[in-house]
């Protein structure tokens, strides 16, 4: 018999259930889905086992997928992610629950738990659900596929296809236009306040590197200089190097950057981005924070060896002192620093991701045994029904092509 959950304090939940109320006024796409899931049942019998961050709007998320029908199991897809309130909350809903903050050495056992129930569908936020699912073939038995929230994950997957190892199709939900553009850039962009939040530093006049210039850092890049900072941009990729130059921001490598810093934010999907060389040519006072999915992009082992002491400064920050008296600020670990400091992205951002999420659960049952075992990009429609219901939730309206535009745009004869 599996234990039904397991959380820091199940006493928590009517606290953890206030935030998910005030979430879900703040998600009405998702809502909405959850209106006509609620009717229709179109989860019916179907078992998810779900690696998400444990945020009152995976909450959100969470409580839609059991209206349309299905049984749910959860764990944390990061060891400082989890909301302990939320965790004790959905566990009284119901919800099979592993998952605490601070869960560093048991974060596999909890992903196994999930695993337990024989699931129908795997949503991932990481690839380590989906991952550790292949590593024991009873298990994929009965999957009829993965969902997958980010950018990391997406590659992770695609590799494996690519080597013929997925052997389950996973939708590309990270892909998705109302995600990637959305999530990723303007919820990922306000990151950067995570400085903010863990030291309530100034950005006006100071000097902000972002590493790489994907959809998350262009979005940082954007919030930091609208904070007043001046934004270096490091990339590999000439034509994203080029972007940034042109979108006003100066462009160096990281090895000259890091000299200038007073933050560096990071989010490349990359490991090493940081490392011994560069904090050794850091400015004292220095932060580091780093939005990408695992705590690789600054390079946290380097720089416990390097330094000579370490402290606590807050629950978010330590400061790390170097050999050569220079103090460096590391933000949450070097783990996701929006999600450890701020919870997250907002409510309203989470609104577009999860309602894609739940839209691909349903996609996923619906064709059952008809995809291949690749990563599947959403569909459009999905895509554009999100847009189009978020629009009318916010009371904006767009215009509509008329017959005779239809045809014009429609027609290769019309030209000069
Ligand atoms: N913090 C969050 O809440 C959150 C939300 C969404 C995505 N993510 C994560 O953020 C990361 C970035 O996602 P994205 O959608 O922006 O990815 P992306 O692929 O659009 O962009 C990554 C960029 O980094 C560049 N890059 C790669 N290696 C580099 C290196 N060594 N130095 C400099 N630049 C390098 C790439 O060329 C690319 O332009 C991923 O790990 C993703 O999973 C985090």
């Amino acid at each position: 018999m599996l234990p039904k959950y397991r959380v820091k304090n199940i006493d928590l939940s009517e606290g953890g259930m206030k935030s998910i109320y005030l979430a879900e006024s703040r998600m009405p796409t998702l809502l909405g889905i959850r209106r006509r899931f609620e009717k229709e049942k179109p989860l019916r019998n179907i078992t998810i086992s779900a690696c998400l961050h444990v945020t009152r709007e995976t909450a959100v998320l969470a409580r839609t997928l059991k209206a349309a029908g299905a049984n749910i199991a959860l764990c944390g897809s990061n060891p400082l992610s989890t909301q302990d309130d939320i965790a004790a909350a959905l566990a009284t809903e119901d919800i099979k629950v592993y998952a605490w903050r601070g869960n560093n050495n048991e974060y596999y056992d909890c992903i196994k738990q999930t695993l337990n129930y024989t699931p129908d569908i795997l949503i991932d936020d990481g690839a380590d659900l989906i991952v550790t699912a292949h590593k024991e073939e009873s298990i994929l038995r009965k999957v009829i596929g993965g969902q997958e929230e980010t950018t990391t994950g997406v590659n992770r997957l695609r590799i494996m296809s690519c080597q013929g190892k997925l052997k389950i199709p996973v939708v590309a939900v990270n892909n998705a236009k109302v995600k990637m553009m959305f999530d990723n850039r303007y919820g990922t962009g306000q990151g950067v306040i995570s400085a903010v939040k863990a030291l309530n530093v100034l950005f006006a006049g100071k000097i902000v590197v972002i590493a790489g210039y994907g959809w998350c850092s262009k979005g940082m890049a954007m919030r930091a200089e609208g904070l007043g900072a001046n934004v270096i941009v490091t990339e590999i990729d000439p034509v994203r190097a080029l972007e940034a130059l042109m979108d006003g921001y100066r462009v160096l490598p990281m090895i000259d950057a890091v000299k200038e810093a007073d933050m560096i934010f990071t989010s490349t999907s990359c490991k090493d981005v940081v490392t011994r060389e560069h904090f050794q040519k850091m400015k004292d006072g220095t932060i580091l924070a780093n939005l990408g999915h695992f705590n690789v992009e600054i390079s946290v082992e380097e720089l416990e060896k390097l330094a000579e002491k370490k402290d606590f400064i807050n629950e978010y920050v330590n400061e790390y002192t170097l050999p050569n008296g220079k103090r460096l600020y590391l933000i949450g670990e070097g783990r996701l620093a929006n999600l450890v400091t701020l919870g997250g992205h907002p409510s309203e951002i989470m609104d577009l991701s999860f309602s894609v999420q739940a839209l691909a659960a349903e996609y996923l049952t619906l064709n059952k045994g008809q995809l291949e075992n690749r990563v599947y990009e959403i569909p459009g429609e999905i895509d554009e029904s999100v847009a189009r219901v978020k629009l009318e939730m916010m009371g904006i309206n767009i215009d509509a092509l008329t017959k005779s535009q239809k045809a014009y745009v429609q027609n290769f004869d019309s030209g000069t």
